[in-house]
């Protein structure tokens, strides 16, 4: 009989997670926000597992957060039950049905930024006085989100069309134009939930939840934030160590290749291409991701099954066992099925491909 494969003998590419660091860093995060009086409400899409989730709200989350229907769907089946769904949403019937059934078992939240979505929102609803509304406000990434100044209009008309608001929510995404970017963006959230907060309340609305967050500014943010919602702090990657907001030793989750070319002078090639570490480039490192093993070296190109890193030295030899730091864990961990473990069995990524 063979042996379960090891760390060692398996198959490349594949994901490994180092549980005791995402342990540490669920609970940094946890302890750290509680400490300030502010809930965590992580953002579940970067890991996209229920396994990781419960770790999670075992060392402190208070509810989390995803970006589908469908995730929230996953995350209810298996005991979730206070999801707020952070974006704004356009709801056909079958949307509607399924949030209608949602809202039997668990708390749900949706984003909303315009009077279009929210009135296809309270039109298609049956159990509309169920679901909670958070508007969504731009603090400065402009990417949704009304002005601060228009929450409280937004928030009369859901009223209207018989909504119930919890309260406003942004998204600090500028925080990632660089390291010098991040004080300023946590700074930009507050304040901006502050203005939506007063806007709601000159129209008679009370906003009880300010949520707020990223990873780089989850542990700045000002007075006033009752919620924070990073994702990417429970693993980290290339992105927050670029930005200050992690350290190598708090990467939890890795690429694992193998060499399988060295045969171009200048170069070495593993087997970790697009399909395993995506294209996705970053404004603030070059390349698709570094080896951890090897000081300076970077994938500077990509095909689907190739990573091709550039190097002077004398190349690691076909076979040699690596692991890519990514640039944006989010997008990787999508593209598995399951994260390798060193100690227990793999966790399954079982929210994966829920895109509606
Ligand atoms: C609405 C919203 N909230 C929270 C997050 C989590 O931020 P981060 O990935 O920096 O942890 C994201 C990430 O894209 C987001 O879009």
């Amino acid at each position: 009989m063979r042996t379960p494969p090891t760390l060692e003998n398996r198959a490349t590419p594949y994901l490994l997670i180092d549980l005791e660091v995402a342990e540490a860093n669920a609970r940094v995060m946890a302890d750290a926000l509680r400490n300030r009086g502010i809930s965590l409400r992580p953002h579940v899409k970067t890991h996209k597992s229920t396994s990781l989730a419960r770790i999670q709200r075992v060392l402190g989350a208070d509810g989390i957060t995803v970006a589908t229907i469908g995730e929230a769907e996953v995350f209810i089946a298996a005991g979730f039950d206070d999801i707020f769904i952070a974006r704004p949403l356009w709801i056909t019937a079958d949307a509607a049905a399924k949030l209608d059934q949602l809202t039997l078992s668990a708390n749900l939240r949706i984003g909303v930024d315009s009077r279009r979505g929210v009135q296809s929102l309270a039109e298609q609803l049956q159990r509309r006085e169920s679901i909670e509304v958070m508007v969504e406000i731009d603090s400065g990434q402009h990417r949704t989100g009304v002005h601060p100044s228009q929450a409280g209009p937004l928030a009369l008309h859901c009223q209207s069309l018989g909504l119930r608001i919890a309260g406003v929510f942004t998204h600090g995404g500028h925080s990632y134009a660089g390291p010098g970017a991040v004080s300023r963006a946590a700074a930009d959230e507050s304040e901006a939930l502050e203005t939506a907060s007063r806007s709601l309340e000159d129209h008679g609305i009370a906003a009880t939840v300010l949520s707020a967050g990223s990873s780089p500014t989850a542990l700045e943010l000002g007075g006033g934030v009752t919620e924070a919602r990073p994702g990417t702090y429970l693993l980290n990657d290339r992105q927050q160590i670029a930005l200050g907001a992690a350290r190598l030793d708090q990467v939890a989750a890795v690429v694992a290749t193998r060499v399988i070319s060295t045969a171009v002078p200048g170069q070495f090639v593993v087997d970790a291409g697009s399909k395993a570490l995506t294209a996705e480039s970053s404004s603030l490192v070059e390349g698709y991701g570094f080896v951890r093993e090897l000081d300076g070296a970077v994938v500077t190109r990509v095909s689907e099954h190739h990573g091709i890193i550039s190097y002077q030295g004398t190349p690691p030899p076909e076979g040699t066992l690596l692991h890519v730091v990514p640039n944006h864990i989010c997008t990787v961990v999508n593209l598995y099925d399951q994260f390798i473990t060193q100690a227990s069995d793999p966790i399954t990524i079982d929210a994966r491909g829920h895109l509606t």
